[in-house]
């Protein structure tokens, strides 16, 4: 087993999704201390109890990350109370799609923009600071394949994973010499439970997994990575 974390702490934001799940249990086995934000009750307890013993190095907050002053007030505890932060991965996103730009509703557009961009603008904004303070950390922002594919019925949903990698492009240019680093991930479709209900007839073998997206989410956040800033890294395998 890989200590690579081991005495340092991790936030991820939607730490009990899909990814974010598997993003936190593998901080577990590297040995970190992790705060998760959630949602849902029961995507916290399954957490749990995925998590075993390493369930008490879990912290978990009922915050809406796209809320600036949550995001901020979160931060302020994680740092009270820990003294570090030493990697932020932003898992929280959502999807809408199969609809032509002019059927969209305005409220879809801007809850795309809320999830998929606003959310890691928050994070973003609240843990810099203390992060160039510290002297280091490392900040992973989940966009999506998206980002790159501009495809039909997806205008909403490809923009706002577009303007994320930008933002966190940007950002990587106000950072460079720092020692904060911050890098965007490109996941295509993801073998998460949701997935499969949704689509029941995909082959699933071809999917992702998202253990081995969140091993590359870690790498990132590690030593091993130092040499990497400000890239946009396809996780999306040959599929
Ligand atoms: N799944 C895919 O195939 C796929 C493909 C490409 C990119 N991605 C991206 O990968 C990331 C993770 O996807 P996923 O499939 O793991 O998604 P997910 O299962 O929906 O996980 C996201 C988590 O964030 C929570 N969340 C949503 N809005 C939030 C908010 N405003 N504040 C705090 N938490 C919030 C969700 O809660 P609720 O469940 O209550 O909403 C959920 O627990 C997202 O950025 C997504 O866009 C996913």
């Amino acid at each position: 087993m890989n200590s690579r974390f081991e005495g340092k702490v991790a936030l991820v934001a939607g730490g009990t999704g899909g990814l974010g799940r598997a993003v936190t249990l593998a901080f577990f086995e590297e040995g970190a201390t992790v705060v998760v934000t959630y949602r849902r009750q029961e995507e916290l307890d399954a957490l749990k109890i995925a998590a075993g013993a390493a369930a008490g190095r879990l912290e978990a907050f009922a915050i809406d990350v796209t809320d600036e002053a949550a995001v901020r007030q979160l931060i302020e505890k994680i740092l009270a109370k820990h003294r570090r932060l030493d990697a932020v991965v932003n898992t929280v996103g959502g999807y809408a799609g199969g609809m032509k730009l002019w059927e969209l509703e305005t409220k879809v557009f801007d809850q795309m923009l809320a999830l998929n961009l606003r959310s890691g603008y928050a994070l973003s904004r609240a843990v810099v600071r203390p992060m160039l303070k510290q002297g280091h950390g490392s900040i992973v922002n989940v966009a999506s394949k998206a980002a790159l594919d501009h495809a039909a019925g997806a205008a909403a949903y490809a923009a706002s994973k577009a303007a994320a990698v930008a933002m966190i492009d940007s950002l990587a240019a106000d950072l460079q010499g720092t020692g904060v680093r911050v890098n965007s991930i490109l996941p295509s479709i993801i073998d998460t439970e949701a997935n499969r209900r949704a689509m029941p007839k995909a082959d699933f073998s071809k999917w992702p997994k998202p253990q081995d997206i969140a091993r590359v989410i870690l790498f990132l956040c590690s030593e091993e990575a130092k040499v990497i800033h400000g890239a946009a890294i396809p996780v999306f395998g040959d599929s």
